[in-house]
C-alpha cells in the first residue's frame, strides 16, 4: 500500500529546460498571452548555449541560463549546476520541453512532484533520444505523446496525461514527429495549466491533477 503524497502548491511560476527549437515553449508562451491561463514561464535553462529555444526566450523577454555539461567535471557536478540554475527563479513548476539529458537524483529530489517532462510516444515504450524512430522502426501503428512527472530515470516517471496519433502508410521521421508534436503541444499547455491550477497528487505509479479523492 502506498500513501499519497500531498498535492504540490496552486501556483504557477514555470522554468522550461530546454535543448532545441523551442516549439513547445513557443506554445506555452502563446497559452500564456491569455491572462487567465494560471501558468506563467519564467525563464529558460539550457544545456545548449545555441539552442534556438534561448533565442525565443531572449525575444519574448524572459531570462535564460546555460549550463554547459563540459563546463563541469562530472555529471553530478553538472546536475547540481543545473538544479540550482533552475532554483535561482523560484519556480513552482518545472518543464522539461525537449530538454534531451537525463537529470540525476539532485536535481530529482529538489524538484519531486513538480518536474514535469513531455516526450514523443505512448511511454512506456520508445524512450530515449530517438523515439519517433524506433516506433516507426518497430512498426506500431498508433504513437503519440506523454507528459510525466520527472524521476531519475530515463522517461519513466509517472504519466500525467496521454494522446495518441495514428502512424499513416508512407509516414517517414519527420512527418510522424510534425504531426505528434502538434498534439503535443496542445497536450503540454493543458497539463501545465492543470498542474498549475489544480496540483498534482502522486500515488504509486498513478499521477493525478488535484487533491486525492475518496479513497
Ligand atoms: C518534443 O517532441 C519532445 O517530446 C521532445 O522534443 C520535442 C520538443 O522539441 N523531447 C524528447 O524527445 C525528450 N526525450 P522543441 O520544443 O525544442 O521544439
Amino acid at each position: 500500500m502506498t500513501t499519497p503524497t500531498p498535492p504540490t502548491r496552486r501556483s504557477g511560476r514555470v522554468v522550461v529546460l530546454a535543448s532545441g527549437a523551442g516549439s513547445t515553449l513557443a506554445a506555452m508562451l502563446a497559452a500564456q498571452e491569455d491572462p487567465t491561463y494560471p501558468a506563467r514561464v519564467v525563464a529558460v535553462v539550457s544545456d545548449r548555449a545555441t539552442a534556438p529555444a534561448l533565442d525565443r526566450a531572449r525575444a519574448a523577454g524572459l531570462a535564460t541560463a546555460v549550463v554547459v555539461p563540459r563546463d563541469f567535471p562530472d555529471r553530478a557536478a553538472w546536475d547540481a549546476a543545473v538544479a540550482e540554475a533552475v532554483d535561482v527563479f523560484s519556480p513552482d513548476l518545472v518543464v522539461l520541453a525537449g530538454f534531451m539529458r537525463v537529470l540525476g537524483t539532485p536535481f530529482v529530489e529538489r524538484f519531486a512532484g513538480r518536474a514535469l517532462n513531455t516526450h514523443p510516444s505512448l511511454l512506456p515504450a520508445f524512450p530515449g533520444a530517438h523515439a519517433v524512430r524506433d516506433a516507426l522502426a518497430y512498426g506500431v501503428r498508433l504513437s503519440g505523446c506523454t507528459v510525466h512527472l520527472v524521476d531519475a530515470g530515463l522517461d519513466s516517471g509517472p504519466v500525467l496525461a496521454q494522446a495518441a496519433v495514428p502512424v499513416r502508410d508512407g509516414d517517414d521521421e519527420d512527418a510522424l514527429r510534425a504531426r505528434i508534436q502538434q498534439v503535443e503541444r496542445d497536450l503540454v499547455v493543458d497539463v501545465v495549466g492543470r498542474v498549475a491550477a489544480e496540483g498534482v497528487t502522486v500515488d504509486g505509479r498513478r499521477a493525478t491533477f488535484g487533491r486525492p479523492g475518496p479513497r
